[in-house]
């Protein structure tokens, strides 16, 4: 099905079951215990033996010898696969470092070798003994050193720019002018599973259960790597404990199973250990950026600059923090660039929200210290700046303007924004004017009690997506799509859509997902796979309605098949009715199809909004920051579940606190590598730090984004919250903080005197 024109009524308006609060159906197995996740499952093929990954002792140089001859005599070990052994590899194209290094190393705990033995035990120990020699050359490992040497002419590293009217002219003759940089830290996704896979190969078939967050672009990164066709690989993974970014791609846990799977004659698990999955795996690039905003004296951006500078390796993308700076507030004269220094640390990448978390950590910074300049109130300052067309129309991070930017509107319409109502709504909820603009004020106890908020802006990504419905002669309803459930409710919500497209209850469809032999979802990223994969399994579930009503005909001529409805098990019309198990027969009836998004998603800038609100206490004596108080209105289209959606909100908040708070991967600036590489040193959230939450989804449908009428919501929790965290820490105390994590070292000389 192509959805190149808006929707119109359709049966998803219907709201029996979409839109309804439905707890997760995989929750049952979540919380007994049995849903069964990729290192777990013993059972799904026989004699598996265990592997071990060993990752590179330095960052950046080249292996001169390997000895593998303890390890080898170590009892019970198999084989042993390094890139000497391993023959020879593709590389795929979504990662950036090979996932098995050697000779050439091109970043610590880069996977040099896979040691496979009957225990994993007995793997570890081995893997211990393999005896490597490094040749250790020069690499670059700190952020501001790399950025201060500025670009080479040749710059050989992506860079996004855009320029709208005179920047810098309209900057310097602003009567009111703030001009400051701020900086976020190396972060880790700190996913509860570990990537984890079990390999078995069947003769040249490769069969992977792994942890993955899109299926079909693991088998073409396997395919591509392994040097196999795509129909030898099947890839599983029903159930994921968390993903966040780091599981979008295959990772070395996959290809050292398939590896070792193939050098040991025997099915392989792999778990990559948890102090090697920050080194090892992908994170999200720590930021330098600078914000400039020009405005008259009466709060009207006049000039808005936004310049972000991250690291990776050779090769990679940015984390690109200014790209929303081009779409979230007007102002006539615009730049922003996005740069990358080249550092050799791990390869950095997609983490929930790329770069409109990092970039509206600074942007939203920026926006509450300018509204005090200005002397506004900071949602005054943010209504008064609020554009119904994209200013400066946004690309992805990493083209050029003169290619991709062609054909386009510079200033397309929002297919819905209601960013106003959002903060309307937010701020009366929140009791927003009892804050003291004044900081420092407010005194609670032992406690300095602040209060700051901020935008939300996430884009809405939409992607093609197929599924296959089966009815059987029960009126059993059976879905099959490679969709994965990364714990965020897309079981929950395809069955709610299937059952709305129906006319069936809740119990009577079955979802399965995960598994490449199903047709080729969107997979789960972006915030995309919500609102796409659910238009997949409307577009299968009109083409099985089609069907349904030819049978109804064919069974019975007189059936009035222009007005029939679907609804309680049967297809309906005024005097007639059929039910769908009759219809099914013994051989049961089934579709497929996928949507297909046509060029609305050019025509409209889709994107998603809310404001977040926070208090938070600053202990008087000790800087030490407590959260007290949370909100986030959110307008992200029609809200598919609300309780899923809400705890999709709820836990983007919660790693936005992590993100403001705690959170940051501390580099070895000698030798090249995260230091707190663990969930020891590596701090997140925990129920103790999140206080009170409070999540407001504004009633809207967006009819351009899909036949839902849903956008994105996974992504769009996080966003602005680091800043909204900043700026009621400032409002406590005084102290401006533009260097996250906000920790009390950075706060505990400025607090204001104690009284
Ligand atoms: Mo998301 S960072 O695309 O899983």
């Amino acid at each position: 099905m192509k959805f190149d024109t808006p929707a119109s009524s359709n049966p998803i308006d219907q709201l029996k079951v979409i839109g309804k609060p439905a707890s997760r159906i995989d929750g049952p197995l979540k919380t007994t215990g049995t849903a069964p996740y990729a290192y777990d499952r013993y059972n799904v093929v026989s004699n598996q033996a265990y592997g071990y990954v060993l990752g590179s002792a330095i960052a950046k140089g080249r292996i001169a010898s390997m000895n593998l001859a303890a390890a080898k005599a170590y009892p019970g070990v198999i084989a042993i696969v390094t890139a000497e052994n391993a023959g020879k590899l593709g590389k795929g194209d979504f990662n950036t470092a090979l996932l098995l290094g050697g000779p050439e190393i091109q970043h610590y705990h880069q996977a040099v070798a896979v040691v496979v033995a009957e225990t994993f035990e007995q793997a570890r120990a081995a893997a211990y003994l393999i005896q490597v020699e490094y040749v250790r050359t020069k690499g670059y490992f700190d952020l501001a050193d790399e950025k201060s040497k500025g670009v080479a002419k040749d710059d050989p590293y992506t860079i996004a720019e855009s320029a709208v009217g005179n920047f810098s002219q309209a900057f310097s003759s602003a009567p009111v002018q703030l001009d400051a940089s701020y900086s976020t830290s190396h972060e880790s996704h700190s996913m509860l599973e570990p990537h984890a896979t079990i390999a078995a190969w069947d003769g040249d078939q490769l069969t992977l259960w792994t942890s993955n967050q899109m299926i079909a672009w693991s088998v073409g990164e396997i395919s591509k790597t392994l040097r196999i066709a795509k129909e030898k690989i099947r890839v599983i993974s029903p159930y994921i404990g968390g993903g966040f970014g780091s599981k979008l791609f295959v990772r070395t846990d996959a290809l050292m199973a398939a590896l070792a799977a193939r050098a040991a004659m025997r099915p392989v698990k792999v778990s990559l250990q948890r102090a090697l999955i920050p080194n090892n795996t992908t994170h999200r690039s720590a930021t330098i950026q600078r914000l400039r905003i020009g405005a008259t004296k009466d709060g009207q951006i006049t000039a808005i600059g936004h310049e972000s500078w991250s690291g990776n390796l050779p090769g990679g993308s940015p984390e690109a923090g200014a790209v929303q700076t081009r779409a979230l507030y007007a102002g006539a004269n615009r730049m922003t660039s996005n740069r990358i220094s080249q550092l050799d640390l791990p390869e950095a990448n997609a983490m929930r929200a790329p770069n409109e978390a990092s970039g509206l950590a600074a942007l939203e910074q920026a926006m509450d210290e300018m509204a005090e300049k200005l002397g506004m109130d900071p949602v005054v300052f943010r209504i008064k700046n609020d554009t119904q067309v994209v200013p400066d129309s946004p690309l992805k991070a990493g083209s050029t303007d003169s290619q991709a930017n062609k054909n386009r509107n510079p200033n397309p319409p929002f297919s819905l924004r209601q960013l106003v109502k959002c903060f309307e709504t937010g701020a009366e909820r929140f009791g927003w004017h009892k804050r003291n603009a004044k900081p420092g004020q407010v005194r609670d106890g032992r406690w300095l009690v602040g209060m700051g908020t901020a935008s939300a802006y996430r884009d809405n990504v939409v992607m093609k997506s197929a599924a296959r419905v089966k009815l059987d002669n029960r009126g059993h309803l059976t879905v099959e799509t490679d969709m994965t459930d990364i714990g965020t409710g897309s079981y929950t919500i395809i069955a709610q859509t299937a059952a709305e497209m129906m006319g069936l209850p809740l119990e009577k469809v079955t979802v399965r997902l995960g598994d490449s032999s199903f047709p080729a979802s969107a997979g789960s990223g972006g915030q995309w796979g919500g609102n796409s994969s659910t238009s997949g399994v409307y577009a299968a579930c009109m083409k099985l309605r089609e069907a349904i009503t030819v049978k109804a005909k064919a069974q019975d001529p007189k059936f009035d098949i222009t007005n029939a409805v679907f609804a309680d098990g049967k297809i309906q019309s005024k005097s007639q009715s059929i039910l769908l198990a009759d219809l099914a027969g013994s051989r049961g009836l089934v579709a497929e199809d996928a949507i297909e998004f046509g060029d609305l998603d050019k025509r409209y800038q889709q994107s998603t909004f809310g404001a977040h609100f926070v208090e938070v206490g600053v202990d008087a004596a000790t800087g030490e920051i407590r959260m007290r108080r949370m909100l986030a209105v959110c307008a992200a289209g029609r809200i598919l579940n609300p309780k899923t959606a809400r705890s999709q909100v709820i836990g983007a908040m919660t790693m936005g606190v992590g993100a403001a708070l705690m959170e940051g991967l501390e580099v070895d600036k000698r030798y090249g590598f995260f230091v707190n590489h663990d969930l020891a040193g590596y701090e997140v959230p925990v129920h103790a730090d999140i206080p009170h939450q409070e999540v407001i989804f504004l009633d809207e449908t967006d009819p351009i984004s899909s036949p839902m009428k849903a956008k994105g919501v996974g992504e769009l929790g996080i966003c602005g919250v680091a800043a909204a965290i900043a700026n009621a820490v400032y409002n406590a105390t005084g102290v401006r903080v533009r260097d996250y994590p906000i920790t009390l070292d950075k706060l505990i000389e400025k607090m204001p005197t104690m009284v």
